[in-house]
């Protein structure tokens, strides 16, 4: 493992750090979970793809689009290595939620008496923590199909409640989708285990990596899982880039959901037949430069080390965690130990509606999310309407830590309460 980063050295690698925020002050960030700030490399390798080598790939025979096709290859090699996949696997959309509505959609289309045909009677299995991107995707699905949906709730330390898990995923159950981590309450659940029990009944195992991917280690062979989808944005990557990976059987056997050029194999005025995966899934002139930008934004992780990203993740969670637990007036919405938890934490300030302390935060350069974070069923569960949302990336260290602490100090200081 390469040694541990500093990330006081990879802020110089963000050239946005370098902004002067409301106050006078530097930028906190603690917004990455719902995008990621963008190393130089970044930056650089999507200008030169524009510079440099912008053709549309896989169509013409001149250099631009030779060398246009390998600089994408090459990316969806970066990003298969990444995650542990074989390249042909790798589908790149627009985001995560494309990638999530496309094994949605494509389970949809499948022809009558295929096995990823979704049909009346069937169960659909997701949780009460997925974001909107992992549930409406599905619901809409279920509509269309008249298949029902199930879901696995949460305890209130914001744990999946399993000890039902065998009678909710039950034989008629076709897909099982859930988040790896939650991006509102920062739990990481027990992917193999529940991936196991829905193979053990003939179901699909569906994974939204959204909020794992960019932050620890994750193998999709040694998970044992379907399907994985995340976005490139929350991983140090451009925006308008995501990644489907499914195993190569699923896409070979399931029907695309997006029909155009590219994706083909012949046409002709009435019929056409599809190209292999990855083309079969990937309709159209692909965004090129985008996941070119998500090729070096692996690199740039590669070199940090995902362990070691991973390992920074829980030293500032672990020291935040202990931070909080002496604020009076304050209450942690997730698990408030470290064990399986990532570096989100969402947080109530008793008398002071989210977006207040949004606000005041934000005149000492803290970025924070606040609101329902895309997941109104969990926030109903807690019997709110919303959180402020710190989550910690690559580039935190212990002092935005400190300084979002005495904010949150001066905000109850300023609301008087
Ligand atoms: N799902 C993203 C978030 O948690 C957008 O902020």
């Amino acid at each position: 493992m390469s040694k541990k980063f500093d990330p006081v050295e990879v802020r110089k690698d963000f050239p946005i750090f370098s902004k002067v925020m409301r106050g006078n002050s530097g930028l906190v960030y603690l917004d990455s979970g719902a995008t990621s700030q963008k190393p130089r490399e970044v930056l650089d390798a999507e200008r030169e793809f524009y510079e440099k080598n912008n053709a549309a790939v896989h169509r013409g025979s001149h250099l631009l689009a030779e060398e246009a096709s390998a600089a994408y290859e090459g990316a969806r090699q970066k990003v298969a290595s990444f995650i542990g996949a074989n390249v042909d696997d790798v589908i790149f959309t627009k985001s995560a939620t494309e990638s999530l509505n496309a094994i949605a959609y494509s389970l949809g289309n499948s022809k009558s008496g295929s096995r990823y045909e979704i049909k009346s009677g069937d169960r659909i299995v997701l949780s009460e923590m997925e974001h909107h991107a992992n549930l409406i995707p599905w619901q809409q699905l279920a509509k269309r199909t008249g298949a029902e949906l199930a879901w696995f709730d949460v305890d209130s330390n914001g744990r999946l409640d399993l000890s039902n898990a065998s009678e909710l995923i039950n034989s008629r159950t076709k897909i099982v989708a859930l988040t790896h981590q939650s991006n509102v309450l920062g739990t990481i659940n027990p992917v193999s285990e529940i991936a196991a029990i829905a193979h053990k009944v003939g179901a699909l195992f569906v994974l939204d990596g959204c909020q794992s991917v960019p932050h620890f280690p994750v193998n999709v062979q040694s998970l044992g899982i379907d399907f994985l989808a995340f976005s490139g944005h929350k991983a140090v990557g451009p925006t308008g880039v995501g990644v489907l990976w499914a195993k190569a059987e699923h896409l070979a056997g399931m029907e695309p959901f997006l029909f155009g050029g590219s994706m083909i194999e012949s046409v002709t005025m009435t019929n056409a037949t599809w190209a292999p995966a990855p083309r079969k899934f990937e309709a159209g002139v692909p965004n090129m430069a985008q996941a070119v930008g998500l090729g070096a934004a692996v690199d740039y992780l590669q070199k940090l080390g995902m362990a070691n990203v991973a390992a920074h993740d829980e030293e500032l969670t672990g020291y935040a965690l202990e931070k909080f637990s002496a604020l009076s007036g304050v209450r942690i919405i997730g698990p408030k130990d470290l064990k399986d938890r990532g570096a989100v934490i969402s947080f109530v300030v008793d008398g002071i509606h989210p977006h207040d302390v949004g606000q005041v935060l934000d005149q000492y350069g803290v970025a924070v999310r606040t609101g329902h974070h895309c997941a109104w069923p969990l926030m109903k569960k807690f019997g709110i309407t919303g959180t402020t949302r710190a989550s910690f990336y690559l580039y935190n260290d212990f002092q935005d830590i400190d300084i979002l602490i005495d904010s949150i100090d001066r905000a109850q200081k300023y609301f008087k309460v």
